[in-house]
């Protein structure tokens, strides 16, 4: 098989680090890509958003499957695109993939066929917005309608702060067009886990799940981002949530999308956060999660290849993972998310032992490879614990100088404790 991954992430990175090790794939191509994917595939200058360049690329290379990465081409319709040139590509259309960029499309189908969420409302105007936080109280979640990065959401712990968010979203259009929209929702309490699924055709492959740290700094503080690191499995999460998540939520919203007339294919992604009254979704991405993929596809025992064949074909597969933990860290540019500083020289990643590097933000230069982005690097360990890949991975990091990065130092402690 020849696949073509786009997108240029960690993320990314990862998808393309599985396929590279599977037999029945002879190239990996990556459009764009970025530096750190060389080894592993062959990066093809083409923009993700230039879909008429890409599929041209996919048509002369004969490339038998297309796997897209990020939300932006898949919201904007890229795997119809492929389609209506008769190219194979993995992910939903631009109606299914609604399910992440409208966060009212995504709370109107849970309400509809019951998949238990919290209590929300949508709004367009500030007043009545600030009339239902004085209402409701703190804390409370103020959510821009579209995509934003992982970052139009702030779970507000006063109102002072919930209207703040408001006016930011709605009076300053700090998202743009995505805050056009606001979602208020009810704050749900408790742990957090990611859930994530091959779909295709009603055919539901669960994998292992992961939780994901969405907090800038340290004792989850700071402002969310697109994720600071995570782990899989996550021991906290007993079995039979797993089997609660996927009968209530996971296959209720397969079902749903089909009987919508938007059937869902590709990479569904459930945020979910176990409640006293059970698992409830805080968000559906269309997507594989960056971190998340970092360390749940390594878990893969099976051959990516053969599987995802075996998926595009209808036939039956049995997806097997392994029983490691895998847990991993983003290094990110110093000032992210808010001002990122770009430019700064990584230290000599060829000190490290026993860990797997995923690119994100870097490119090569005469120096070395330098920051060219927000997350600028995810770097992992595995172990028989969670425990244990944290101290492997911690003491490797904490050996080199990190001047001009951040990074957490605590991922995987509501593991631990
Ligand atoms: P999202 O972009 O929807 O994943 O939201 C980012 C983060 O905000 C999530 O990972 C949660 O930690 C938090 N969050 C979102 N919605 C809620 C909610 N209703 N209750 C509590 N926390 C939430
Ligand atoms: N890590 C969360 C996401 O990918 O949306």
């Amino acid at each position: 098989m020849k696949v073509l991954v786009v997108g240029r992430g960690g993320r990314e990175h990862a998808i393309v680090r599985q396929f590279s090790k599977s037999a029945s794939v002879e190239t990996v191509y990556a459009a764009p890509g970025n530096d750190g994917m060389r080894l592993e595939s062959e990066l093809v200058s083409i923009d993700e958003m230039d879909f008429a360049a890409l599929a041209d690329f996919a048509k002369e290379q004969g490339v038998d499957c297309t796997f897209v990465g990020p939300e932006q081409p898949l919201t904007e319709g890229i795997v119809d695109f492929f389609e209506s040139k008769g190219l194979r590509a993995f992910g939903p259309s631009k109606a299914a993939a609604q399910i992440e960029g409208s966060k009212t499309f995504a709370k109107e189908l849970m309400e509809k066929y019951h998949i238990p969420t919290a209590a929300y409302e949508t709004f367009s105007e500030i007043s009545p917005a600030v009339d239902f936080i004085r209402q409701k109280g703190a804390p409370i979640v103020i959510k821009a309608d579209g995509l934003a990065a992982g970052k139009g959401v702030v779970v507000a712990k006063t109102e002072e702060d919930a209207i703040a968010a408001v006016q930011d979203m709605l009076g300053d259009r700090m998202y743009g067009k995505s805050g056009s929209n606001i979602v208020i929702e009810e704050f749900l309490d408790g742990e957090e886990f990611s859930f994530m699924s091959f779909v295709y055709k009603g055919a539901i492959y669960p994998m292992v799940i992961s939780q994901d740290h969405k907090r800038a700094y340290d004792g989850d503080r700071g402002p969310n981002t697109g994720g600071m690191g995570a782990y899989s499995p996550v021991p906290q999460i007993s079995r039979e949530i797993i089997d609660n998540t996927l009968n209530t939520i996971v296959k209720p919203a397969v079902e749903a999308m089909a009987a919508e007339g938007t059937p869902f294919n590709g990479i569904l992604y459930a945020g979910v956060i176990l409640t006293p009254e059970g698992p409830k979704v805080i968000e559906f991405n269309a997507r594989f999660g960056d971190p998340e993929t970092q360390v749940v596809l390594p878990r893969m025992k099976s051959d990516f290849g053969k599987f995802m064949n075996a998926l595009l074909e209808g036939n039956s597969y049995e997806l097997e993972w392994n029983d490691q933990a895998v847990l991993g860290v983003v290094i990110a540019a110093e000032g992210y998310p808010n001002q990122p500083l770009k430019g700064q020289v990584l230290p000599n990643l060829a000190g490290l032992s026993e860990v797997d590097i995923f690119h994100s933000g870097t490119k090569a230069t005469s120096e070395g490879f330098v920051a060219n982005g927000g997350r600028v690097l995810f770097i992992s360990s595995d172990g028989a614990t969670v425990e244990e890949a944290q101290k492997k991975l911690y003491a490797q990091i904490n050996s080199l100088s990190w001047s001009g990065f951040m990074y957490r130092t605590d991922i995987g402690w509501r593991a631990l404790g």
